[in-house]
């Protein structure tokens, strides 16, 4: 396994690889997980080399205390990867290397993909993961990058940047990964108390009943009936709870015809923020 802390490095080490091959790039943050890891095995399937950058991106963080608290397990990391394979290059930068004249976040027009949801409570999030993800696209240029379908809005966001700045990749979106009772596999999740990790496939198990009442009521109604689940759960605070289309995520009270429809969530657990998703339809 390739461990490379500098954009030279990586360069030098891809420039010297024979060529034609195919890249493929894992963005990550590290404390890796199940939901990682089938991302990464796809990728080492589908690409002759794979990288797997692990960089905490201090832009993307609204609030300084999830930053401070995000989990760094580097050698940890690192392990895991080379469970999957010791051909992996792991690009693992210092926030210096990346922004060498400071912190910085581009300001961009996501077509209002930004404007709900995670982009609504999280200010500044998007524009801090769309600069990363271009910065490294930029310095990477892979064939294929992979994103897991957790961060629906993020992927349909990243689908809309490189398309907007004529970045030569194939973004593919990977299915969420669930723990054994239906917990969407999270780096958070370390942070809860193993009672409230059990607990917490009570989001997952709400998702799925407003799946199978979305066939027959209004969205409206399965709504109001999944807020009201939450609100009569002591353990868990709703942030959101919303249906949007799959393309636009433009958030609806009412279905149209031939629309495809995602129920999303972000729900508090011990003060811990849990994201979620199902598709409707
Ligand atoms: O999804 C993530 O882990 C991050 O948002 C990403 C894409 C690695 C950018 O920092």
């Amino acid at each position: 396994m390739q461990i490379i802390n500098s954009i030279a490095d990586l360069r030098s080490y891809l420039s010297s690889e024979q060529e034609p091959f195919k890249l493929g790039l894992v963005p990550t943050m590290g404390a890796l997980h199940d939901g990682h890891m089938s991302l990464v095995s796809k990728a080492v399937n589908q690409n002759d080399i794979t990288v797997v950058s692990i960089f905490v991106n201090p832009t993307q963080f609204n609030n300084s205390d999830d930053l401070d608290k995000y989990p760094r397990t580097l050698e940890a990391d690192i392990n895991l990867l080379n469970k999957i394979s010791e051909d992996i290059i792991v690009f693992a930068p210092k926030a210096t290397e990346i922004y060498p004249k400071g912190l910085y976040s581009n300001s961009y027009d996501f077509d209002g993909l930004d404007k709900v949801m995670e982009g609504a409570f999280r200010e500044g999030h998007y524009n801090g993961v769309g600069t990363i993800v271009e910065i490294l696209l930029n310095i990477i240029e892979p064939n294929k990058a992979y994103f897991g379908e957790k961060d629906f809005q993020q992927l349909q966001i990243i689908r809309n940047l490189v398309a907007k700045q004529n970045i030569p990749v194939e973004i593919i979106g990977c299915s969420i990964v669930r723990e054994p009772n239906g917990l969407a596999r999270s780096s958070r999740n370390e942070r809860l108390s193993s009672e409230m990790r059990e607990k917490a496939s009570f989001i997952y198990k709400t998702l799925q009943i407003s799946k199978k009442k979305f066939e027959n009521m209004s969205a409206n109604k399965v709504l109001k009936w999944g807020k009201k689940q939450f609100e009569e759960h002591a353990d868990f605070e709703l942030e959101y709870l919303c249906i949007a289309d799959a393309a636009t995520l433009e958030v609806v009270s009412r279905k149209k015809p031939n629309a495809k429809y995602i129920l999303f969530i972000a729900v508090y657990a011990e003060d811990i923020r849990l994201i979620d998703n199902i598709a409707l339809n």
